[in-house]
């Protein structure tokens, strides 16, 4: 049985830790924000080397998720969840049992794959909550070839405004989204240079698209004209910026930027970054339409990360500010706006309540393995807007607002 503790979170709505002995699960689940809708966020497996790195990342990244959900203008809050990784986690049971979990919190969290997550472990975690993007559905599609698609879309606009007209790309990490992204790269005609901590994997990329393959140590700084992150956050520091020969960053990797002054020297320096959550939404904006918004098909939306991509590029260069604190305007101006639906609902709310109510958690029937398949897709009303804290209001009221002040958002945001 997972126990869970709520911590005090200064400016998230909830912090959970959670742990199970049995199957050595332990991690954290931080929902950033629920203002706007039930959070949205991936499970992140690593073997971080103590709980307050696993903590700090959750914190980190859930926070980046409400921002890039704001970007993309999706009905959604950010959360995110990590599992440490050690020696005594056993697996199979342990994503079992996380997605126990995940249906406690009874649609408030809704999550997918991320960073050392593997297609079994989801399919583990499906089979306890249906508050799970299954990728077995052919409609969803591979989440992590979104990603892949708006990283691209993202990419192409800086390369016309770097004018570089014979991209080499320098991937780090060749992962789920890496891979599908050097695929994109070479159909698109560009020369690929690949690292990965994982050997395997990057022989597999340069067998496959030619690609130059180097070590772990040498990809920040490899001779290319794009560096695209594609593994893990905090690359771009002040350690490293002073190595990078790229002129233009642009990749997956979430939290790219190791301080937010990072941004500000990469634009002093004439090196185009752009900004992760801007670029790696493709999956979320995939997900988001078809388990909320019920849309058969999101190219369009993913390929508009390309026009948020050229106006934060405008914005940078008119008011001379590197991209990464344009686009947290933007994100901001879009959440904090009373338009918002997160605006709406800041006005009226109080304290965030307790998000998993134990006991009842216990007096309920765990989700059969299995008994999710018939539910799949999730149906709209698996994520229940009426457990967000604060957001009681009628359906139609909220269906009317909402059609409103995207009408009045695209007025008076000039995002795309
Ligand atoms: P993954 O775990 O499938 O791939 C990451 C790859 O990076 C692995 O092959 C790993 O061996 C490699 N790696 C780790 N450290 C490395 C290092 N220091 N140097 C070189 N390679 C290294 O993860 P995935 O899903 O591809 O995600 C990659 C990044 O993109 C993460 O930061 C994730 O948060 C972000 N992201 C992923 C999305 C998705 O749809 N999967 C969506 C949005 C962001």
């Amino acid at each position: 049985m997972t126990i869970v503790r709520e911590i005090a979170g200064q400016e998230h709505d909830h912090v959970l830790a959670f742990r199970d002995e049995a199957t050595g699960l332990n991690g954290f689940l931080a929902i950033h924000s629920l203002k706007a809708g039930p959070a949205v966020g991936g499970v992140r497996i690593q073997p971080y080397r103590s709980d307050l790195a696993a903590l700090t990342d959750a914190l980190r990244l859930s926070r980046a998720m409400t921002y890039k959900v704001a970007l993309a203008e999706l009905p959604c809050g950010g959360g995110k969840a990590v599992i440490v990784d050690h020696p005594g986690f056993k697996r199979e049971a342990a994503m079992q049992e996380f997605g126990r979990f995940v249906e406690q919190c009874g649609g408030r969290f809704f999550t997918g794959p991320d960073a050392g997550v593997t297609a079994e472990d989801m399919v583990q975690v499906r089979s306890t909550t249906k508050y799970c993007a299954d990728e077995t559905s052919p409609e969803l599609g591979d989440l992590a070839v979104h990603t892949a698609m708006g990283v691209w879309h993202a990419m192409r606009i800086c390369l016309a405004a770097a004018k570089i007209e014979e991209p080499v790309v320098a991937i780090q990490g060749v992962g789920s989204v890496g891979m599908q992204l050097a695929r994109i790269l070479h159909e698109n005609g560009c020369e690929l240079i690949v690292a990965d901590t994982n050997r395997k994997r990057a022989r597999a990329a340069a067998k496959e698209f030619g690609a130059e393959m180097v070590s772990t140590d040498e990809i920040v700084s490899a001779i290319c004209n794009v560096f695209a992150p594609c593994a893990m956050g905090g690359v771009i520091s002040a350690e490293s910026i002073p190595t990078l020969k790229a002129r233009v960053i642009c990749g997956s990797a979430n939290n790219v930027l190791n301080a937010p002054e990072d941004g500000d020297e990469l634009h002093r320096l004439g090196i185009l970054y752009a900004p992760d959550y801007l670029a790696n939404a493709g999956g979320i904006i995939r997900g988001a339409e078809y388990y909320f918004q019920h849309r058969k098909d999101s190219r369009a939306s993913i390929e508009r990360i390309g026009s948020r991509m050229q106006k934060v590029i405008e914005l940078s260069v008119a008011r001379d500010r590197g991209t990464s604190r344009i686009a947290d305007e933007l994100a901001e101006g879009l959440w904090k706006h009373p338009a918002h639906p997160a605006g709406q609902v800041r006005a009226t709310q109080g304290a965030a309540s307790p998000i998993v109510d134990l006991a009842a958690a216990r007096a309920k029937r765990p989700v059969q393995p299995g008994a999710n398949q018939t539910l799949a897709p999730a149906p709209p009303q698996g994520v229940r807007r009426d457990v967000i804290p604060g957001a009681s209001r009628g359906a139609a009221r909220d269906k009317r607002r909402r059609a409103t002040h995207k009408r009045r958002r695209r007025d008076r945001i000039p995002i795309d």
